[in-house]
């Protein structure tokens, strides 16, 4: 099987590439003014926000997208959509928002290693910044816990994964004894590792045996990535009969998912639970059943709303927002995903 690797991003961030330098350009020619003097706050509708994402062609990112442009609408400030897949992106699209005359940003960055760079040019070009999804690491393999953050409670929602996962098995009179976790990982992004480590946790508790406890970890962290990922372990591990798979995202577990069915393991066979809620919506909407249970919720809305929120009232009136902000899962599967979808704002 082939997948068409990042398609749209190329297009997407040429064009988040050219409209930045032409708001770059015309910021330049059309003000008269200086640009507000440090301390002052700028009027309401003067105010510019920056929301770079690491992966623009996910779901999870456009609809993060999504909720930041209803923000924009509803708090009258001007959004710029950025796809950053590489630091070097990163750095570039600082630079031209802090030319753009923007005020701050809101940022899910493709390498949570360049945290302290983009702290150092952030504040140069005297830009506000909130990181989203991934907390920058620092000095010493850290979090960097002065840059205001909001993500998600990664082991709180990894450990309902593996309680998904095994009451699951239970329902099908399937024994610990007979049965393998596929867990795939991508450890270099905290979050992930939390998330999987959660999972792990709980499944061991639920009675699976350590050595039936499998590793895949993902190239990339996308879809491709953990197809390979779950091949290769497929392949070590013939004598597998049932498996449980979690990961990431439902990204990851789509992979793997695709990998199993591609061997024999179909949903008779095979149990798969995803992160994120809204990458997987086509999956639970195909008339028959595949191994892809279901998936943990986000907040898509928090992420992408709340956070231009407190953005703009930092900028507006010097209210800087909380320091840590963690939100939380909800559980969909085919029996309640369209109602949950659509009470949360994401469908019709
Ligand atoms: C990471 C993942 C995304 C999503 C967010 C949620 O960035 O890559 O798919 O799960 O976390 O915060």
């Amino acid at each position: 099987m082939r997948f068409l690797r990042f398609p749209v991003p190329v297009v997407s961030t040429l064009l988040a590439s050219l409209a930045l330098a032409i708001a770059a350009l015309s910021g330049g020619c059309s003000k008269s003014s200086d640009p507000a003097p440090a301390g002052a706050a700028p009027k309401a509708g003067a105010i510019k926000i920056g929301f770079l994402v690491k992966q623009p062609e996910e779901p999870w990112f456009q609809l993060e997208w999504k909720f930041a442009e209803q923000a924009a609408r509803d708090l009258g400030f001007t959004l710029v959509k950025i796809g950053a897949t590489d630091g070097e992106k990163v750095l570039a699209a600082i630079d031209n928002l802090a030319a753009g005359g923007a005020q701050g940003f809101i940022i899910c960055t493709p390498d949570t290693l360049i945290g302290p760079a983009i702290v150092a040019k952030a504040r140069t070009a005297k830009l506000k910044l909130i990181a989203v999804d991934d907390q920058f690491i620092g000095a010493g393999k850290q979090p960097m816990k002065d840059v205001h953050y909001l993500g998600i409670s990664a082991a709180k929602i990894g450990e309902a994964v593996g309680d998904t996962l095994a009451a699951e098995m239970k329902k099908r009179g399937w024994k610990p004894a007979d049965t393998g976790v596929c867990v795939i990982t991508f450890d270099e992004l905290a979050t992930a590792r939390e998330r999987t480590d959660g999972a792990t946790r709980r499944l061991l508790a639920a009675g699976l045996s350590k050595e039936r406890i499998f590793r895949a970890p993902m190239r990339t962290a996308d879809i491709p990535g953990s197809f390979d990922a779950a091949t290769t372990l497929l392949t070590q591990k013939t004598e597998i009969k049932r498996w449980l798979i979690c990961g990431l995202n439902d990204s990851a577990v789509l992979g793997a998912v695709r990998a199993m069915e591609g061997r024999g393991f179909g949903p008779d066979r095979s149990i798969g639970v995803g992160i994120n809620g809204t990458d997987c919506i086509v999956e639970l909407e195909k008339a028959k059943p595949t191994a892809f249970h279901g998936s943990m919720l986000l907040s898509a809305k928090a992420h992408g709303y709340q956070t231009c929120e407190m953005m703009y009232k930092w900028i507006k009136d010097g209210v800087a927002p909380a320091q840590d902000t963690r939100t939380v899962g909800v559980l969909i599967t085919r029996d309640n995903f369209r109602q949950v979808l659509q009470e949360q704002g994401i469908r019709e």
